[in-house]
């Protein structure tokens, strides 16, 4: 069994992949400013969360990553800690010490660890451009990059500073560029709104989603079975890769969530800008790559997400 370490590991894709990790009998230790393993816990038998090993520190504290990832053998690791885009706009040098030196402290714990140490990490779609800068087509791993934000060229940043990693110290990885996560759990970031509006849903309450135009959306569990298989894939090199959901427009999604929980359109609007990110996404080397990966349907992820915010609210 492997030990892992997985950064960032209370938040949203975090939590999913601590479950999953745990479930096929990992040994898991997890690093994160926040101590409370709280989303953990409410997906995650009571049983397998005790077995955790909780580690609280800041990813940009060179020294604190170095030896958590020597101190406790660590063999394996998902690196998901950072600031998302609003945060990452407007406080970019904050954002950057984070996702950008965050990233290479993982790294460098990894070449200095004393044994061969595997990473798997978030990069982000956010290292495309808006859709306009291209020609309409399914954007595929080599076509060119042309970030908008802040977040993106930080993600950028780190899918070359893991190529230098490989061709210097053979470090192996694969990173991962999601779009718009959605489930339980997801409640930060610019794309947490759909999420936010099945929540209120669930809780009767009126919602404007702050977007409009196209999002590519993503299952959480999809998302952290894509990383936990891309852990144990086979890997040698620096790779990257798409990810690939289900595009919809903010009132196709409307519409999906109304047709779940019938009536859930009234309490449902949009407005707002297109994020300033492509959406049609090639995932077919990811596929290829990593067998057997699950994609769920919107209608289902959708079914799921209100069911556990049903269960949360103690609706059912
Ligand atoms: N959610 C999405 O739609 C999406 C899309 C593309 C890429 N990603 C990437 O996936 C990863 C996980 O995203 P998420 O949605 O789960 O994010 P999240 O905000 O839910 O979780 C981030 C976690 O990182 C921790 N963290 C933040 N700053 C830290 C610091 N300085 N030191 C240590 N820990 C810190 C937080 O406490 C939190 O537990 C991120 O790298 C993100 O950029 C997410």
């Amino acid at each position: 069994m492997a030990r892992v370490l997985v950064t960032g590991a209370q938040g949203c894709i975090g939590s999913w992949v601590v479950k999953q990790l745990l479930e096929h009998g990992h040994e898991v230790v997890i690093y994160d400013l926040d101590m409370h393993p709280v989303r953990i816990a409410k997906i995650t038998a009571p049983a397998l969360v005790s077995k955790l090993k909780i580690v609280g520190g800041q990813i940009e504290d060179t020294a604190a990553v170095k030896a958590v990832v020597k101190d406790e053998e660590i063999t394996h690791i998902v690196h998901l800690a950072a600031v998302l885009m609003p945060f990452c706009q407007a406080q970019p040098v904050m954002g950057g010490l984070i996702d950008v030196i965050g990233t290479l402290n993982v790294f460098e714990a990894a070449r200095d660890a004393g044994r061969s140490v595997r990473i798997v990490y978030a990069s982000s779609s956010a290292v495309w451009g808006p859709e306009h800068a291209y020609d309409a087509k399914k954007l595929g791993e080599d076509d060119p990059l042309k970030p908008a934000t802040h977040y993106g060229v930080f993600k950028q940043a780190n899918e070359g500073n893991a190529r230098a990693f490989h061709a210097v110290n053979g470090i192996s990885s694969i990173g991962l560029r999601p779009w718009a996560v959605y489930g339980f759990g997801r409640d930060l970031g610019l794309t947490a709104d759909p999420t936010l509006a099945m929540r209120a849903v669930v809780y009767g309450e009126p919602f404007q989603i702050r977007l409009s135009g196209f999002m590519d959306m993503q299952y959480v569990e999809d998302v952290a079975a894509t990383f936990v298989g891309s852990l144990f894939a086979p890997s040698d090199g620096a790779q990257v890769f798409n990810l690939a959901g289900h595009v919809t427009s903010m009132e196709g999604l409307i519409e999906m969530i109304d047709r779940v929980r019938p009536g859930a359109a009234r309490l449902l609007t949009n407005h707002g800008p297109q994020v300033p990110v492509a959406y049609q996404m090639d995932d077919s080397q990811l596929m290829t790559h990593v067998p057997g990966l699950p994609k769920t349907s919107l209608e289902i992820g959708i079914r799921k997400t209100i069911e556990m915010f049903e269960k949360e609210r103690g609706k059912v």
